[in-house]
């Protein structure tokens, strides 16, 4: 049986999901149910990203710790997950120890393959990216060419990967594999994103707690981007002890696919096969890069602040109809718009007319005329064979492209065919006339098998809405068998209300936007209730709490090294007592004994003393971090041996 592995980008836990996040994970769904279908082994994963200084932020703005932010997000993802029916096998997040365990392996690797090694960095760093970029890449004012916001300078000393040894391996790659990066266009713009020259990678960050610590470099953190993208391998059990998944799906899987957005090719198609390379292990045999969901021409996005949340849409259409028109309305690698108006019309077109209206006029005129069951006789010939075949053939060829929104069209059109069909016969005239009963009974068993092999298709698509459209016309939705001659004859055909009620355009766009106006005047009285409140005591200390803190300056007679420690001196100050005070202080690697024997520091004076590599120490030295190194405090001017600081 052949594997299919199966993966959505894992999502950043800064912000709810939008319909950009939904529908890489929707398209995944679709796809592994179809291969499921086709009787392939399947695994499909999805999860979160939740390190990095873009979750720190956001945690920080809301005085929490990032992982009550991470699982605050997770929690929300996997109740979407759950309302659109997603079948993922497994939910990888990033702050689990699995995750660190085969990120650890990676590098492990990588540092055996002498593909790592420690120099400055510096340069324009996108926090939202947490990317640098060229000169050259920056938009006007130093911008990120992605975000429009303001890219920071970073200067650094970081771990690198050798990337730059890696452009004529990835070349070879394109050219033996052209089908590595789908769709084409994509892969000559990755290919000549190679060919102009690869920089070697910092995998690292100073300064940045919030991450994977980098293994053997006290003070380093592993780069998000490589710890985001071994979640592929680390979720299979790579870098443990239990790999039967990743044996299965990695290392002997047939087909490897990472379905990712466009903005984020570059790492999947350069950086991750790379990385891949480095460690030895095989490479995913397709990266495919679909495009946006534009609102107003403009990527849908927290940044931009334009997101379109999918709770409403899911509350007034059901999930399926979200998932279809996603699948339906973007052609798969282009980026497509999102409007009320279009989501509407597409609802009402296709769901309530074309697949509503011809499944309640079938159901209607085959209960009537046989009884509340289906006709008596089936037929295997007539002009609906041939149109069902090549749907059915139209189908799975658009759905070996992953052309989505190809396949729900051959669906679409055999159904408007069907249709067609029954017009052109006139059933209901037939009704009246006992001589043309077996006509009739044909006309109506062919339309509803035609409507039955299009809603068996389906399935994927809409895995709660399929089911039912099949109960009402007596398929059967475990029986996924799309050649001609499914349909029962003399069946049951329930009762049953309409699948898809009519939408009125006019009436649920003023609905809308009434909503969004109350919305926006709520969230200015909340605003204006924020500003005429007190401000809050919480977060603030009182002066007293802060002169529990005795902080005095002092000068340094003494500083020498802590043995066995590249990070601690010992220091021996002067604070106007009648001893000299030892203080250890982590700041070695910034400087020498020399740099501060003579010169006045501030001293945290009441602080309990503490053991460090052996050594005692009574206070604490003052310093600012600034880009994870410590800058020492010092008086302007020189002052009297324990002055007191306030
Ligand atoms: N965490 C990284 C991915 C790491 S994968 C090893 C990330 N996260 S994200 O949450 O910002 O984006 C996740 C996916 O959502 C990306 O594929 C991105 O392209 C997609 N989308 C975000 N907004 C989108 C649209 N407006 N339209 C379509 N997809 C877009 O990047």
């Amino acid at each position: 049986m052949s594997r299919f592995y199966v993966t959505t980008p894992i999502y950043y836990v800064n912000g709810m999901p939008h319909i950009g996040h939904i529908f890489t994970t929707v398209v995944a769904d679709t796809l592994a149910r179809y291969r499921r279908s086709r009787g392939q082994e399947v695994r499909f994963l999805t999860g979160t990203d939740e390190h990095g200084q873009n979750i720190e932020r956001a945690a920080e703005n809301e005085g929490i710790r990032p992982i009550e932010l991470a699982d605050r997000i997770v929690e929300r993802y996997h109740e979407l997950w759950k309302i659109l029916d997603i079948s993922h096998e497994d939910f990888v997040r990033t702050t689990e120890d699995r995750h660190a365990r085969g990120v650890e392996e990676m590098i492990q690797r990588l540092v055996a393959a002498e593909d790592l090694y420690t120099a400055r960095h510096e340069g324009w760093y996108c926090p939202s990216c947490e990317t640098f970029y060229t000169d050259k890449e920056l938009v006007p004012e130093n911008r990120c060419p992605v975000h429009e916001t303001a890219a920071e300078w970073h200067s650094e000393e970081n771990i690198f990967f050798r990337l730059s040894n890696y452009q004529q391996p990835l070349l070879d790659l394109f050219e033996q594999h052209p089908e590595f990066v789908q769709p084409g266009t994509r892969l000559n713009e990755v290919r000549s994103f190679v060919e102009s020259g690869l920089r070697d990678l910092s995998v690292s960050r100073a300064g940045l707690t919030w991450g994977i610590p980098f293994p053997e470099h006290e003070g380093q953190t592993v780069y998000v981007w490589l710890d985001a993208l071994t979640n592929y391998i680390s979720a299979l059990g790579f870098g443990s002890e239990a790999t039967d998944l990743y044996d299965t799906f990695w290392q002997g899987g047939d087909e490897r696919l990472h379905l990712v957005g466009k903005d984020i090719l570059r790492f999947h198609a350069v950086y991750w096969p790379a990385f891949l390379m480095s460690a030895g292990l095989p490479l995913p045999t397709t990266v495919w890069a679909h495009g946006w969901w534009l609102l107003d021409k403009k990527k849908v996005s927290k940044s931009v602040g334009n997101v379109v949340r999918p709770d409403a849409l899911i509350e007034r259409f059901g999930a399926d109809s979200l998932r279809y028109f996603l699948l339906r309305e973007m052609v798969f690698g282009q980026d497509a718009q999102f409007s009320d108006e279009g989501f509407i019309e597409r609802y009402n077109s296709d769901l309530a007319n074309t697949l509503g209206n011809t499944v309640s006029r079938l159901v209607t005129l085959s209960r009537r005329a046989f009884g509340g069951q289906t006709p008596p006789l089936s037929c295997d010939d007539n002009p609906l064979i041939g149109a069902a075949e090549e749907a059915v053939v139209g189908f799975h060829q658009a759905m070996g492209e992953l052309a989505f929104s190809r396949a729900l069209e051959s669906l679409w059109k055999l159904l408007s065919q069907a249709n067609q069909y029954i017009v052109e016969r006139e059933p209901w005239k037939m009704i009246k006339d006992e001589s043309k009963r077996d006509a009739l009974a044909r006309v109506l068993w062919n339309g509803l098998e035609a409507t039955r092999i299009a809603t068996t298709a389906l399935l994927p698509f809409m895995p709660q809405v399929a089911p039912k459209v099949l109960a009402a016309i007596a398929g059967d939705a475990e029986n996924g068998d799309l050649d001609w001659g499914g349909t029962p004859v003399d069946a049951e055909l329930p009762e049953s209300g309409p699948l898809f009620p009519r939408i009125d355009q006019k009436a649920y766009l003023a609905e809308i936007a009434a909503a969004a106006e109350a919305e926006s005047s709520n969230e200015q009285a909340r605003q204006q209730a924020a500003e005429m409140e007190e401000p809050s005591d919480e977060g603030l200390i009182k002066i007293d709490q802060f002169f529990e803190s005795e902080l005095r300056v002092g000068t340094v007679k003494l500083a020498e090294a802590v043995p066995k420690s590249n990070k601690l001196l010992r220091l021996e100050i002067d604070l106007g007592e009648e001893t000299l005070r030892q203080v250890v202080a982590g700041i070695a690697k910034q400087y020498a004994p020399e740099d501060l024997v003579g010169t006045q520091v501030v001293v945290v004076a009441n602080l309990a003393p503490a053991k460090l590599m052996g050594v005692q120490s009574r206070g604490m030295v003052l310093a600012a971090t600034v880009d994870g190194q410590p800058v020492v405090i010092r008086p302007e001017t020189p002052v009297e041996n324990g002055t007191r600081v306030s």
